[in-house]
C-alpha cells in the first residue's frame, strides 16, 4: 500500500455509488398506499377535534409509551412551545438548557418570557452535564430541559434527583431518541413532559410534525389550549377555569396535518423493526471503525439503548494518521474519505453559544429584549465533543449493507495507508499538482 492508492492522490475511489447515498425518508410501501387511499377516500384534510387518523396516531403513541396523554402538533418546535406554556413557568425565571442541542429546544422558552441558561455538556456523549446543571441553579431557576443527543439518553437518575431536590420541572426533548432506553425504561417517561419532532429527517418522519407526552392532566389541558382551539379543547379541557376559553384557546394553531398523521402512524408501527435494523447496521459500522486506526465509534454507556440512533457520529482520533510524518487534521481526514466516495461531513449544527441569535442582547423583537441567554462559558465539554466529530449517513435499511461494507473498506484502506506502520511512500512518485502537503 502507498499514498497513490488513495483517491485523494489520484487512486481509484472505493465507493463508486453516486450520491446521495441516503434514501430518505425511508417510507414503507404500506405507508405510501395508505396515504393514497386516504386521499382517494376523500377523508378530512383538517381535523380540529383530534378524531380520525389523529386519534389513531395518538393511540399508537400512547400504547408505545404506556402513557396517559399524547398531543400531536404540526412540528417539534411547536410541541416544545406547548410544553413550555403548559408548565406555566414564572415569567423572568431561568430555564437550564444544554449548550449543545437544536435551537428550537430553547427558543420557545424565550417567547414565553423565560431566560435560558446554557450549560456545558459531556465531552463523551454531548449530553447535558449534571455537574454543570448544579453549578447553574439559582433561586430563579424554574425548569431543566434535556436533549438526548443523537439518541443517547442523558444521565436521567442524576437529573431527576436534582429536579426533585430543587423543585424544578423537567422537559425531555426526545427528538433524536425515539425508543431509546435508560436502565430499560423508555426516555420520554422521566420528566414532567417530553417532546418529539417528526420532521422529515427523524426516526419517525411525518414530513412536518411533532407531539408531546405527559402523565399530567393539567399539563395536557394547557398544551391543548395553546394550539388546539374549539373542537379538541372543547372536548378535552375539563378544568372549569380553562374550559371557558376553549372556543379560542390561547389563540395559536398547532394541529398536525392529517396526511402527516397517516405517515406518522405507519412509521410508528414500524418503529421497533426500524430500531432493530438500525442497531444491526450501526453495530456493523462500529465494528468496522474498531478495526480502523484514527477513528472510533460513538461512546454508548452500557445501561442505555440507542433506539432510533438519530445520526451516527464517529470521532477522529488525532495523531494516529500521518502524511509525510505530519499528523493530519480532522478536515483533511474527512476530505480523504470524501475522495474515496463516502458521504461523510462535519456535523452541521454547532453549539448554540456560537450562534448570532444567542449572542445579541437585542434581536429585533421589542417584546423579547431578554433574548440573550445567560452564558456559562467556556464550554470546554462541548468544544471537545464537537472538535473531531464526523457524521456518517443514518443508513436505515438492511439493503444498505453492501454499501456500508464499502464504506468500511474505504475507512480501513485510508487507515492502513496513513498509519505510521505502513508509511512506505517513496519520495517523488506522485505529485498530481496538488497542494504542498501532499506527498512528493
Ligand atoms: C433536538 C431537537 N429539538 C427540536 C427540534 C425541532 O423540531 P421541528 O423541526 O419538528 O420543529 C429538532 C429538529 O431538528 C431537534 O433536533
Amino acid at each position: 500500500m502507498n499514498y497513490s492508492e488513495l483517491a485523494y492522490f489520484g487512486g481509484e475511489p472505493t465507493v463508486k455509488k453516486i450520491k446521495p447515498h441516503l434514501e430518505w425518508p425511508y417510507l414503507s410501501d404500506n405507508c405510501i398506499n395508505e396515504v393514497t387511499q386516504y386521499l382517494k377516500d376523500r377523508k378530512p384534510l383538517s381535523i380540529a377535534d383530534g378524531s380520525g387518523v389523529v386519534f389513531e396516531l395518538e393511540q399508537v403513541i400512547k400504547d408505545y409509551f404506556g402513557i396517559d396523554y399524547v398531543l400531536t402538533t404540526n412540528s417539534g418546535s411547536n410541541a416544545l412551545h406547548s410544553a413550555y406554556v403548559a408548565l406555566n413557568l414564572k415569567v423572568g425565571s431561568e430555564v437550564i438548557v444544554p449548550v449543545s442541542t437544536f435551537h428550537a429546544s430553547i427558543t420557545p422558552a424565550i417567547h414565553c418570557g423565560l431566560t435560558p441558561v446554557l450549560v456545558d455538556v459531556s465531552s463523551e456523549t454531548g449530553n447535558i452535564s449534571p455537574s454543570a446543571i448544579l453549578e447553574a441553579i439559582t433561586e430563579k431557576t424554574s425548569c431543566i430541559v434535556v436533549t438526548h443527543m443523537f439518541g443517547h439518553p442523558v444521565d436521567l437518575n442524576e437529573i431527576v434527583e436534582i429536579c426533585n431536590r430543587h423543585g424544578l420541572k423537567l422537559i425531555e426533548d426526545c427528538s433524536h431518541s425515539f425508543g431509546s432506553t435508560y436502565f430499560d425504561r423508555k426516555v420520554g417517561t422521566f420528566g414532567d413532559v417530553a417532546v418529539f419532532s417528526m420532521q422529515a429527517t427523524k426516526t419517525v418522519p411525518a414530513g412536518e410534525g411533532g407531539f408531546l407526552i405527559t402523565s399530567d392532566r393539567d399539563i395536557y389541558e394547557r398544551a391543548c389550549l395553546l394550539g388546539h382551539y374549539r373542537g379538541r379543547s372543547a372536548r378535552d379541557v375539563q378544568d372549569p377555569f380553562l374550559k371557558q376559553f376553549a372556543e379560542t384557546g390561547y389563540g395559536l394553531k398547532y394541529r398536525i396535518h392529517p396526511l402527516a398523521a397517516v405517515i406518522a402512524k405507519n412509521e410508528f408501527l414500524q418503529l421497533e423493526k426500524r430500531i432493530s435494523e438500525r442497531n444491526r447496521i450501526t453495530s456493523v459500522i462500529s465494528q468496522g471503525l474498531e478495526e480502523s486506526n484514527g477513528i472510533i465509534p460513538p461512546i454508548i454507556k452500557e445501561y442505555v439503548t440507542m433506539g432510533g440512533f438519530f445520526g451516527y457520529r464517529a470521532r477522529y482520533i488525532e495523531n494516529k494518521l500521518f502524511i509525510n510524518d505530519r499528523p493530519i487534521s480532522v478536515d483533511e481526514y474527512i476530505g480523504i474519505l470524501q475522495s474515496e466516495g463516502l458521504e461523510v461531513h462535519r456535523p452541521s449544527v454547532p453549539p448554540l453559544d456560537q450562534m448570532p441569535i444567542f449572542r445579541h442582547n437585542y434581536v429585533g423583537l421589542e417584546y423579547a429584549n431578554h433574548w440573550k441567554p445567560r452564558l456559562l462559558e467556556p464550554y470546554l465539554g462541548a468544544r471537545e465533543f464537537y472538535k473531531n466529530l464526523i457524521s456518517i449517513p443514518s443508513f436505515m435499511s438492511l439493503d444498505s449493507l453492501p454499501l456500508i461494507n464499502e464504506y468500511i473498506k474505504a475507512i480501513k484502506k485510508v487507515s492502513n495507508i496513513l498509519s505510521p506502520v505502513t508509511l512506505q511512500y517513496k519520495v517523488g512518485q506522485h505529485t498530481h499538482g496538488l497542494n504542498d502537503e501532499r506527498p512528493r
